[in-house]
């Protein structure tokens, strides 16, 4: 494999800029494109514009294989790999947004050559039968296709792109699978070559499955709540279990992000347009909206009604270690909080303090004991690690009523009760409602 041919990157977001800066990292000349002309500005300018632990650094030791531009040209001039990291965001209806794959497609069949596409996007099964039918149709035929979904984690996205638990590779051509296994020499993982569609139903299948194991264990903490049993117990009890693992059994208010929900949703409406009713996926799917709106009931059973109480909410981004508001849980509960009549006060590492469009009616403070002065109540939304380190009995002490609602189980009950506050977690039910905290 020739390291000196650059691979060329369309779409420079969270998986096209972190994919690009990783196979830098490997030895390789990455061009990267992206249509957001802002976006390109500034990471020319060396300012990267997202916020990712280790990114910057990693663009810094390897700038002089990266290259970033807006123009189809300059990257189809240099690049005969290119992988497509365009966003594929849910429509209306469900389905998966494909217009900008299209979008890319289109501009990449405009200026023929022979080239391999490598879909990076999450896309659903069948996608690449149709952009292998849209480049025919469009003349391209010297373009061939490539399925490699990626799996990384916000937060984690460098180390789980570099040390994956697998590689996934989707192709009709046995040259196309060795090409793309090839670029990612160097990493040591397992590789899984298979058809196209059974490649994009990796993808689909994992994200759906981690989306169901977190709503199995939310709804096991709703019924640990009935009977006075400790979720977290019960999922470490579980988790030893080597067939069922401890990953993904934390309790909480449900999951958010760019991914999974927007997947689920996906899977669930591409099962239905096949003509096969996916119905577990709606459970998953009704589950997780229903586990935000529990803290609601949380906060009411103990509050009486919200209207004219002021909720102070801790952390707003979907995970800790992302600057990622897409999807978060937080979105909803603030709207819900202040449709119920209550003043929303935030805190958040990544956000400024002021006004923010996703939140509109929120005040977003700089600081947390700022967001808690005068609150009735705290909810811990995103468990950054500095609420672990926040000084608790402060906080207590500036709140009207010193009620922190856990929704991530992430403030030791008895730091909590040492602090003076009244406590609730999600699935504590051996706390019991009325005697936590006290
Ligand atoms: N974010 C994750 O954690 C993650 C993990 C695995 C897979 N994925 C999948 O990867 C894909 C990208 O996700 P993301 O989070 O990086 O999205 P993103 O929104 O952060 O980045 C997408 C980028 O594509 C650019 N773009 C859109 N249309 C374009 C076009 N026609 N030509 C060039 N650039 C264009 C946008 O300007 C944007 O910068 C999605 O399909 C997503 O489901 C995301």
């Amino acid at each position: 494999m020739d390291r000196a041919a650059p691979i060329g990157i369309v779409g420079t977001g969270y998986v096209g800029l972190v994919s690009a800066v990783c196979f830098a990292h490997l030895g390789h000349h990455v061009v990267c494109m992206d249509i957001d002309a802002a976006k390109i500005a500034r990471l020319q300018a060396g300012d990267v514009p997202i916020y990712e632990p280790g990114l910057d650094k990693l663009i810094d030791d390897n700038v002089s294989r990266l290259t970033f531009t807006t123009s189809y040209d300059e990257l189809l001039a240099e690049c005969r790999i290119l992988f497509i990291a365009v966003d594929t965001p849910p429509s209306p209806s469900g389905d998966a947004d494909l217009s900008r794959v299209q979008h890319a497609t289109r501009e990449i069949a405009a200026r023929g050559g022979r080239r391999l596409l490598v879909m990076k996007s999450t896309v659903p099964v069948g996608t690449g039968e149709k952009v292998v039918a849209d480049l025919e149709a469009l003349g391209a035929s010297g373009i061939t296709y490539a399925s490699n979904p990626e799996f990384l984690r916000e937060g984690a996205a460098i180390q789980d792109f570099l040390e994956p638990d697998r590689i996934v590779i989707g192709t009709s051509a046995k040259e196309d699978g060795d090409t793309v296994e090839a670029l990612y020499r160097g990493i040591d993982t397992d590789v899984v070559r298979t058809s196209v569609p059974t490649a994009e139903m990796v993808k689909y299948a994992s994200n759906a499955f981690l989306a169901t194991k977190i709503s199995f264990i939310n709804e096991i903490a709703n019924v640990c709540e009935q009977v006075g049993a400790d979720v977290r117990t019960v999922a470490h009890g579980m988790g030893l279990d080597h067939r069922i693992g401890p990953h993904f059994l934390q309790a909480g208010i449900g999951y958010g992000g760019s991914c999974f929900p927007k997947d689920v949703q996906a899977l669930k409406q591409l099962a239905g347009n096949s003509g096969y009713h996916f119905q577990l996926l709606n459970a998953v799917i009704e589950v997780n909206a229903l586990q935000k709106r529990r803290v609601l009931g949380k906060l009411a059973s103990r509050l009486g009604k919200l209207r004219g109480k002021t909720v102070a909410l801790l952390g707003l981004t979907f995970k800790p270690h992302t600057d990622d508001l897409r999807e978060a849980a937080s979105i909803v509960l603030a709207g819900r909080l202040i449709h119920e009549g209550a003043t929303v006060r935030a805190y958040d590492p990544m956000l400024d303090a002021g006004d923010h469009p996703l939140f509109p009616g929120v005040v977003i403070t700089d600081e947390p004991l700022r967001a808690l002065e005068g609150a009735d109540a705290a909810v811990l939304v995103t468990e950054w690690p500095e609420f672990v380190r926040l000084d608790w009995v402060a906080a207590a002490a500036v709140m009207r009523r010193p009620l922190l609602i856990d929704g991530r189980n992430f403030i030791d009950p008895a730091v909590a009760a040492a602090a003076g506050l009244e406590y609730e977690g999600i699935g504590l039910g051996d706390l019991g409602p009325a005697s936590a905290g006290a």
